[in-house]
């Protein structure tokens, strides 16, 4: 489904208390939330949601800090959905990111940068899946 991508609310937000913050923007771009919950990750399910870095240098350090303090994930629809909610989160790295991004906004450095958000649209359908079964989508 290209209308529809998977995104994160990751913990250093969260912490940091930017859950409505991030939202509020989440809607002012045009977004429809299809489904939303707060979940604490454990390792073992950190470490399979980003299995695809398994072999990368930081996959310790990313999966530690993902299950360190619960996170909101989300569906989130518009059209172009993919790279519409890449381009609101902006680069990785919140020291590249644009003005007006979410990373540069609220991200502190590469790898506690605020949000996540799928890379494709095959991507998208298999980290919602991770997340939601098919009744908790609206
Ligand atoms: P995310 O979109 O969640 O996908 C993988 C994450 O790995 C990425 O955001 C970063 O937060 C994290 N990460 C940590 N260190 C690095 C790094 N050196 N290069 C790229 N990504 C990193």
């Amino acid at each position: 489904m290209n209308n529809q991508t998977f995104g994160i609310i990751k913990p250093d937000a969260v912490r940091a208390g930017n859950i409505g913050n991030i939202i509020q923007r989440i809607n002012d771009s045009g977004f429809k939330i299809r489904a939303l919950k707060l979940v604490h990750l454990t390792l073992k399910e950190a470490e399979g949601f980003y299995a695809v870095h398994r072999e990368r240098p930081f996959f310790a350090g990313l999966t530690e800090f993902m299950s360190s303090a619960p996170c909101v994930v989300m569906v989130l629809e518009k059209e172009g959905a993919v790279k519409a909610w890449r381009d609101l989160m902006g680069a990785t790295d919140p020291a590249g990111a644009e003005e007006g991004t979410l990373r540069k906004e609220f991200g502190d450095s590469v790898g506690e940068n605020a949000t996540h958000g799928s890379d494709s649209d095959e991507n998208a359908a298999i980290e919602i899946a991770y997340f939601f079964s098919n009744l908790e989508i609206v």
